[in-house]
């Protein structure tokens, strides 16, 4: 193994415990300084995720698993992955080819971006039951993806029927994937192609869209973890907002009146609300983000022609 002098054989027998491996893997992961961001934010959380679901336990709950020790398959099979982590640089989901959010379970691979999407947070807990309150309710969750924000809205709202657009022909796949896992086929349909073509003449009561928001030069210094993902799902152009212009442009199109759009941009913030500077946003806060994702009504969003600065293309 390359990050530890000498392989499992020289440490398995002092490392008996859960307790003994998150230590180990804490004090290894700070060592190759690795980056986060993917489900967890720093390294008693990754390794924590990893030990978890090699060990196929509960991911939410660590301290009823401290001083259980492990067997010999177990304790090899964790040691793989805490070094496959360090070794590879790839996110942890891309490992365990699990990620979850708001406590739901998706599988995802390097075919699409491990979901982390703040919109989740909203979702889950409730922040748009007002605006779903029709009994036949359509939702449009534009970039999908894993499919993981669609899936959680049509958990949400059972009444609702919800189109999935992606451009990423892998990325489709597995929303597909996950859908089918979900068994919510009947109410949640993938469409391939660039954010509205593929839903022309429809229009939504809620629409949903977390699009790449990246500015390029940030994708170009990327650490490793996040170079790992489709670079598709990260960069929007020289300012990393390219498709929220679009999507702000077109979506009250594709809205009924009344409805709503709720997109998350990143940073960008400050540049969307000085061009587009006559829409009121609402910026809807979560637990851990501040000013990344807007709320707008249809009528609203009739106003946008063009921004006041035509974005540079
Ligand atoms: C930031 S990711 C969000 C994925 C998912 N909604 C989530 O929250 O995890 C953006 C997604 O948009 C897709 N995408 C990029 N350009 C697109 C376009 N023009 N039309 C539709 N989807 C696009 C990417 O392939 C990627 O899956």
């Amino acid at each position: 193994m390359s990050a530890q002098p000498g392989g499992l054989e020289s440490i398995a027998g002092e490392l008996l415990t859960v307790r003994d491996w998150l230590r180990w893997g804490v004090s290894r992961f700070n060592e190759a300084k690795l980056s986060y961001g993917h489900g967890t934010a720093n390294a008693i959380d990754e390794a924590a995720f990893l030990i978890l679901e090699t060990l196929h336990l509960p991911i939410d709950a660590l301290e009823p698993w401290l001083d259980c020790r492990l067997t010999d398959v177990e304790r090899r099979a964790v040691h793989n992955i805490l070094v496959k982590r360090i070794d590879t640089r790839k996110p942890a989901s891309y490992l365990t080819g699990t990620a979850y959010i708001q406590g739901h379970r998706f599988e995802v691979d390097e075919r699409v971006i491990v979901p982390r999407s703040f919109i989740g947070e909203l979702i889950a807990g409730g922040n748009l039951d007002e605006l779903v309150t029709d009994s036949d309710t359509r939702i449009l969750d534009l970039c999908t993806g894993s499919g993981c924000l669609a899936i959680l809205a049509a958990l949400r709202f059972g009444q609702a029927s919800v189109d999935a657009v992606e451009l990423s022909d892998d990325a489709i796949e597995v929303a597909r994937q996950n859908i089918a896992c979900y068994e919510i086929g009947d109410r949640v349909t993938v469409l391939g192609g660039d954010l509205f073509k593929p839903v022309a003449g429809r229009r939504y009561d809620l629409i949903i869209a977390n699009p790449p928001y990246v500015a390029a030069a940030e994708v170009e210094s990327f650490p490793r973890e996040y170079a790992a993902e489709p670079v598709m799902a990260h960069l929007g152009g020289a300012d990393g907002l390219d498709l929220a212009r679009r999507i702000l442009a077109d979506a009250a199109a594709y809205l009924k009146p009344g409805g709503t759009l709720v997109m998350e941009i990143g940073t960008g913030r400050d540049i969307l609300d000085s061009e587009f500077h006559r829409l009121p946003f609402v910026w809807l806060d979560t637990e851990e983000s501040a000013g990344e994702v807007l709320m707008i009504g249809q009528q609203d969003l009739q106003q946008v022609v063009t921004p006041r600065t035509p974005p540079k293309r």
